[in-house]
């Protein structure tokens, strides 16, 4: 069976080697170059625009402003607020104003700089506190609840609360936006980076003002989206295929690393404030929640994001008596929009802290303090959002890596360490996942195939999902090999295509997988089933009995390689190409009321983190780094671990070095390499154990028993940002309620503030 199998990444290769195409070296006819020209203030109005010096510059061809778009003036994924060019006002410092179309990329770039603009500033909604104050919001606080938060609280036996401010996080995807177009008799063929083809077919028809079928999309891969290309390439396409359909010339726009800091979304930034009441044994009596999502200046994916934080506000936790609340706020900064996690992260960020804030007050081991809270049976089984946990496996994925990673012994090795060790302090921390699997928006939860096996037996696939880097084209060809039982070899993947498979949903939601796999199989089986009935007339065969393995079809004595199978079902006249469809089921969502079943499943999963801090620079290292995941039955345990490393150390990133910062104007500082800090190699773990549970397997049926795997381990990096507060708590006795990212500077001001030092 294909599926199971360790096989590398279809691209791995031509990756290293540089042979793999990326949108921008697609060869292309002559093509013009574009680049935006951008706000350089947070909100105003335009009161001159004066781009003489900008036509005038080398190389200029064109030059766009709003109005010499064609059609509709709009880029956002579906509230319509957010148009490609400005019109009379500026939301933010990164704002494109004016479109350059120029000979070169470097002409566009420069002659960018050029544009004489004149504002009216207006006043600036920069921060969650001033978005609050101004009452500045995308839509009324949402709430979930479940039991009577307010009376638990009064009668629990403990409190702790407090407040927490989590930063945003910048993709840095290592091939930026990019998108091209070329005119083809009327029609229009688009080349995105996308995480979303059909999303970009859709908004580039109604820019050009055309039907859905003048505009094809196709997407071979990107190098890595994670969440920032499910909408934010939406205006590169759209402004191609405009300026391609304009000069009837191939047009082309790639971001500047620089520009596509400044000018796309990025994750939302939180405060999270909580109040919590408990028994002696850190068992959760009440539990309230106030998130705070910081939205940027138009809708774009805000409300599922912040709608995702909330439901994963209980991570692995029963919460008997809870409420949360939730703030969508409107603000003069870059629109946030999806990150890996989809803000589920910066809920879970939330329980984890209360967690940790409990054990330090009742002086407990926070990860009794955690086992305590796990969800169990019958009456600690519920959601806030009042869907029934079904398939929780935490108790024992955490019993089972607490001994893998020798979790007690160390704490006990590192509590004696710190007794002795006056300026390297260490701590470590276990922290669960528990992620939902599913599009909250119940449609989306959709997927189509399109499977052709040719008459020489090989096989031609195509299905709505795009690759970014996960794997998903080489797990969709196991499937589709597995069924056919060939060689992964004879599946040739061919680029995502709107023309191919309609009406797609992003690759988002961890979901890729589960639900191209899906229609893929079901393509795949239909050509079978044909197969099959053929064959059993012809071998006078039960059709159950006949066995497709090792590229051989075979009944009772009777054989003949796919291969021949193939051209004999084509001389017969047997359809070989079939369609796939697959939707979830049993999934039901009112995000008014908060409640129904959002998910399918959950994915699970565990982190043990020890870090070191030297107490006199705030500087820290991960020494170590103990993960067990559960990935159900995994469809390719190499791509699955790759998929878990990564995330964790993106998840890491985000909570430690990965620090965005703005000026008080709204300007972004850290818009490159240099000042934005990602995580290198070397910042990955000394020792990096990552298992996956060996008993896992899916309780529902989804494809071939697996789970998804994209997005839920990213949440695993939480651990390395407790076990760096645990070694700050080793210098003193207040809880140290460190923000995030905990960078080596926010670390010394939070040594500091436990040995008493002022800053
Ligand atoms: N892995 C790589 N290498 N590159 C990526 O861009 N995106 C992540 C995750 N893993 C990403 C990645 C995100 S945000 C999601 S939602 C999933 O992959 C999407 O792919 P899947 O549904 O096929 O898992
Ligand atoms: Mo992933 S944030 O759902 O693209």
């Amino acid at each position: 069976m294909s599926v199971a199998k360790p096989n590398p990444h279809d691209s791995g290769p031509i990756h290293v080697s540089g042979i793999a195409r990326y949108t921008d070296d697609i060869p292309m006819a002559d093509p013009v170059h574009l680049a935006f020209g951008l706000s350089t203030v947070a909100h105003a109005k335009l009161t001159s625009v004066n781009l003489d010096a900008v036509r005038a510059a080398d190389g200029v061809v064109d030059v766009l402003t709003a109005a010499d778009l064609p059609a509709e003036n709009d880029v956002s994924p579906a509230a319509h607020d957010e148009p490609m060019l400005a019109v009379d006002t500026v939301h933010f410092v990164g704002q494109p104003i004016f479109l350059v179309v120029a000979t070169s990329h470097r002409a566009a770039r420069l002659a960018a700089q050029l544009g004489q603009i004149e504002y009216e500033e207006l006043p600036a909604l920069l921060t969650i506190d001033a978005a609050m104050a101004a009452d500045s919001k995308f839509e009324d606080a949402m709430t979930f609840q479940n039991g009577d938060a307010d009376a638990a609280m009064a009668t629990s036996d403990h409190q702790v609360e407090g407040s927490m401010e989590i930063g945003g996080q910048e993709h840095f995807y290592l091939e930026g936006q990019a998108a091209s177009a070329q005119p083809n008799e009327g029609d229009v063929l688009v080349h995105s980076s996308t995480q979303h083809p059909t999303e970009i077919q859709h908004k580039v028809a109604e820019g050009l003002g055309v039907p859905m079928n003048a505009v094809r999309v196709e997407t071979r891969r990107m190098g890595g989206g994670f969440g920032g290309k499910e909408s934010q390439g939406n205006s590169l396409a759209v402004a191609s295929a405009i300026v391609a359909m304009r000069l009837n010339r191939p047009a082309k726009m790639r971001y500047d690393r620089d520009d596509d800091m400044v000018i796309t979304g990025k994750r939302h930034d939180f405060r999270i404030d909580y109040k919590a009441g408990f028994d002696a044994t850190g068992r959760l009596q009440s539990v309230i929640f106030e998130q705070f999502a910081k939205c940027g200046w138009a809708m774009d994916l805000s409300l599922p994001v912040a709608d995702r934080a909330m439901l994963h506000a209980d991570n692995a936790y029963f919460l008997p008596n809870v409420r949360i609340l939730s703030h969508r706020l409107k603000t003069n900064t870059v629109s946030n929009t999806a990150y890996r996690g989809f803000g589920g992260p910066q809920g879970v960020v939330g329980i984890e802290r209360v967690m940790d804030h409990i054990a330090h007050d009742l002086g407990l081991d926070p990860l009794e303090v955690r086992r305590a809270n796990f969800y169990g049976t019958d009456d600690r089984n519920v959601t806030p959002y009042h869907m029934t946990v079904e398939d929780n496996v935490m108790p024992e994925i955490t019993d089972e890596l607490v001994e893998t990673s020798d979790y007690i012994a160390r704490r006990a090795e590192i509590a004696a360490f710190n007794k002795t060790s006056p300026i390297l302090k260490r701590g470590i921390a276990l922290t669960p996942v528990k992620f939902g699997i599913s599009f909250t928006l119940t449609h989306l939860n959709q997927a189509g195939a399109l499977v052709h096996v040719y008459s020489d037996g090989s096989i031609h696939l195509n299905h709505g999902g795009t690759e970014m880097g996960q794997g998903l084209f080489t797990k969709i060809a196991q499937v589709a090999a597995t069924v056919f039982g060939v060689d992964l070899a004879d599946v040739k993947i061919t680029a995502t295509d709107t023309a191919k498979v309609p009406n797609t949903s992003a690759t988002a939601a961890s979901s890729g997988a589960d639900l191209n796999g899906m229609a893929c199989k079901v393509a795949c089986e239909t050509i079978r089933a044909r197969l099959v009935d053929f064959l059993a007339e012809k071998w006078q065969a039960k059709p159950d009995q006949i066995t497709f393995k090792d590229g051989v079809v075979g009944y009772n004595g009777n054989s003949m390689t796919f291969a021949e199978l193939a051209a004999a079902a084509y001389g017969a006249r047997i359809q070989l190409s079939a369609t796939g469809f697959y939707k979830t089921p049993k999934i039901k969502w009112d995000r008014f009321a908060g409640k129904g079943r959002p998910f399918l499943y959950f994915s699970y999963g565990a982190a043990v983190t020890e870090v070191v801090i030297d107490t006199l620079t705030g500087e820290n290292r991960i020494l170590r780094t103990d993960i067990l995941h559960d990935v159900g039955k995994s469809l390719n345990p190499a791509l699955d671990i790759g998929q878990i490393e990564g995330a964790y150390v993106q998840g890491a990133g985000w909570l430690t070095t990965e620090e965005l910062v703005w000026d008080d104007k709204g300007k972004l500082w850290t818009h490159a390499p240099s000042t934005y800090k990602i995580p290198a190699c070397s910042d990955r773990p000394k020792e990096f154990n990552v298992a996956l549970w060996e008993r896992g397997e899916n309780v529902e049926d989804t494809i071939y028993k697996s789970k998804a795997v994209g997005e839920p381990p990213f949440n695993l990096g939480i651990s390395a940002f407790m076990a760096l507060s645990d070694a700050v708590a080793s210098c003193g006795d207040a809880y140290p309620d460190m923000d995030a990212p905990a960078t080596s500077e926010r670390v010394l001001k939070t040594v500091d503030m436990e040995k008493g030092i002022a800053w």
